[in-house]
């Protein structure tokens, strides 16, 4: 399946509360969300049939499309409904869920006061995002910084945040690394281009304070989880002259899951006792076989 055009699939694609053969949900060249980035996105994972944390996701699409200054003409339960039969329709236990709102075509340029919002959920089986993940992974630092909340809406999931990942992401692997870290506006540790970032020292994890970054639904299912085993969680400003100070580092994200990481440019962690027991952790909490 991964070398099958996204485009040339069977299956069946939600779009704007029907079903849609998969090789026909296209939107057309003059939409605005295609030329002024105004789209924004979810990515949900199923484990054995059922989608995690399914409603935190339907939630901030619904706060992300606020955030970009339009309504979704569909409520969360009815995304929540969506995402869940277009599951269904797809026949897959495990699976990558991807909700996606965007303004439609009635007026092009960049005022779209009135153009239609649409919304489509398609479903796709996505093993791990990256692979041998329990290797760990190698990031480079990117030249792209985290934008500062005043320039654009930060915490929404909106496509246009990602232009700077996908340059980010690109350069890393040109370089030979497995993805690209990203500091803020200010200097400081900041995400990777689709996932948060956790450092281990002392038996402590550290993690970026989280005021201009998405809101991580992983992020927060992984902070529980450290609870639980009383694990010391400091979120706070995180700089660069401390990646030598860390022992452990693992990024977490509804794609990457937690997936440990060996190496930030010259520096090396060794994924240690705490990174695999939260590994095997969210691994149960995803399937429902323990709670937070
Ligand atoms: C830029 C970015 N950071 C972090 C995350 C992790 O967020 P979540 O755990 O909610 O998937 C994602 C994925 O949505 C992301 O795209």
């Amino acid at each position: 399946m991964a070398d099958i055009p996204f485009h040339d699939r069977d299956g069946f694609i939600w779009v704007d509360g029907e079903f849609v053969p998969w090789r026909d949900a296209k939107v057309h060249i003059l939409t605005h969300s295609l030329h002024y980035g105004s789209g924004v996105f979810e990515g949900d994972r199923a484990y054995d049939g059922e989608i995690y944390a399914l409603t935190d996701h339907s939630q901030r699409l619904v706060n992300s499309a606020k955030l970009m200054g339009y309504d979704i003409p569909f409520s969360v339960e009815e995304i929540d409904k969506a995402c869940k039969d277009t599951l269904a329709k797809s026949g897959l236990g495990s699976a990558y869920v991807r909700p996606i709102a965007w303004r439609g075509s009635e007026k092009m340029g960049v005022a779209a006061q009135n153009n239609k919002i649409h919304l489509a959920v398609a479903v796709w089986a996505w093993g791990d995002y990256f692979a041998d993940k329990m290797k760990g992974i190698t990031l480079c630092m990117s030249d792209w910084r985290r934008p500062a909340p005043d320039t654009i809406p930060c915490k929404s999931k909106g496509a246009g945040l990602y232009m700077i990942c996908t340059l980010s992401k690109h350069a890393a692997e040109n370089k030979g690394f497995n993805d690209a870290l990203m500091l803020d506006y200010q200097g400081r540790i900041a995400e990777c281009t689709g996932a948060h970032i956790f450092f281990i020292r002392d038996g402590e994890l550290h993690t970026p304070t989280n005021d201009i970054l998405l809101d991580g639904i992983t992020h927060k299912s992984v902070v529980g989880l450290a609870k639980k085993r009383k694990i010391k969680v400091n979120k706070r400003d995180i700089w660069p002259d401390e990646l030598s100070s860390f022992s452990e580092c693992f990024i977490v994200g509804t794609a990457a899951e937690i997936t440990p990481v060996r190496r930030i440019d010259d520096y090396q962690y060794v994924p240690g006792d705490i990174t695999i027991s939260l590994v095997e952790d969210y691994d149960k909490l995803t399937h429902g076989k323990l709670k937070v």
